[in-house]
């Protein structure tokens, strides 16, 4: 007998091909996210729940005691939005996707970061609409990227990548926070300094771009006092998650002028998105496209494999984060 499986939303096509073939799968041929009940219900009735970030997995959704469900295999890097304590209690292993998102969701940061400061979405927004009048000395004089300070808040894999790119490529100086202390051959290419406080890293900061985890450890990191102690002409990029953020507080803030502007692919309470932050002119916003390349979304649905197969096989799990 295959282990049964259920995939809760559409997968890329080469990834549902292979796990159909090696599984009894369950497709979501509707793309339409599981609700909490039928949520709780995929836990008495597949062996397997194939995950994303669009789900919620609480406490809450879990059945009381046992569940056929052993293995909660998530489509992502981060796992926030699994109860990991929750399944750890029910012997529910859960894994996820570390490693093949990296470079595309650095790449993002980037593309936020040099958006927000050279004012292109504005610019592209002022051309589309006809409002265009010319080349001329002071039209959207933006900030310069080039040879400023990037602070990163969490140096992993991420953080370390994003950092590279603005270091090598933009000639960046590179400062950042990061609880356990990281001191290897890559940070000192970059000469990139960890400073004692997230505080310093905010005040030192032409740009701050935000690499750590959500969820409960992280809820608010940034919030309306850590915003104080960014520079006024400071830029903020999260490509993290929207919980790592006060998002009303970064509202003010901008509104205020407080801080420059902001480039943000992750919110709060996804996919809304408030109407406070689309009117404001000093932000960029994406639909969390930090791992949105084919390429990467399928390596990202073939590590889900890998740990799938290791799983039912009884070998070790390679990206077992519970
Ligand atoms: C991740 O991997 O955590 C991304 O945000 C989902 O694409």
């Amino acid at each position: 007998m295959k282990p049964r499986l259920i995939v809760t939303r559409r997968w890329p096509a080469p990834v549902e091909a292979i796990l159909a073939e090696r599984f009894d799968t369950t497709l979501n041929a509707s793309d339409t996210p599981l609700s909490p009940a039928a949520m709780t219900s995929a836990f008495a009735h597949f062996d397997a729940i194939l995950a994303t970030v669009s789900d919620r997995l609480p406490v809450a959704v879990f059945p009381k005691n046992t569940a056929r469900t052993r293995i909660i295999a998530n489509f992502g890097v981060g796992f926030s939005h699994i109860d990991v304590a929750a399944a750890r209690d029910r012997d529910i292993v859960v894994t996820n996707t570390p490693g093949v998102l990296t470079d595309c969701t650095a790449d993002l940061a980037l593309s936020l970061l040099l958006a927000v400061a050279r004012r292109t979405g504005e610019g592209e927004r002022q051309l589309r609409a006809g409002e265009w009048r010319g080349w001329s000395p002071t039209h959207m004089a933006g900030a310069k990227v080039s040879g400023k300070t990037l602070g990163i808040v969490g140096m992993g894999r991420i953080g370390k990548a994003t950092a590279r790119r603005a270091h090598f490529g933009f000639g960046m100086k590179i400062v950042f926070f990061n609880r356990s202390p990281v001191d290897d051959d890559e940070t000192r290419a970059m000469a990139a300094v960890q400073m004692p406080t997230l505080e310093d890293v905010l005040a030192t900061s032409d740009f701050v771009s935000l690499h750590c985890p959500g969820g409960a450890g992280n809820r608010h990191l940034i919030n309306a006092r850590s915003l104080r102690s960014m520079k006024s002409d400071a830029f903020l990029i999260n490509t993290a998650r929207g919980d790592v953020v006060d998002q009303d507080a970064l509202i003010g803030a901008l509104e205020r002028r407080e801080i420059a502007g902001a480039g943000l692919d992750v919110f709060a309470d996804e996919p809304a998105v408030p109407e406070a932050l689309k009117r404001l002119e000093n932000v960029v916003l994406l639909p969390h496209l930090g791992s949105a390349t084919e390429e990467t979304r399928v390596a990202m649905g073939m590590k889900v494999v890998e740990n799938l197969t290791a799983f039912f096989e009884g070998r070790p799990v390679p990206d077992r984060v519970a």
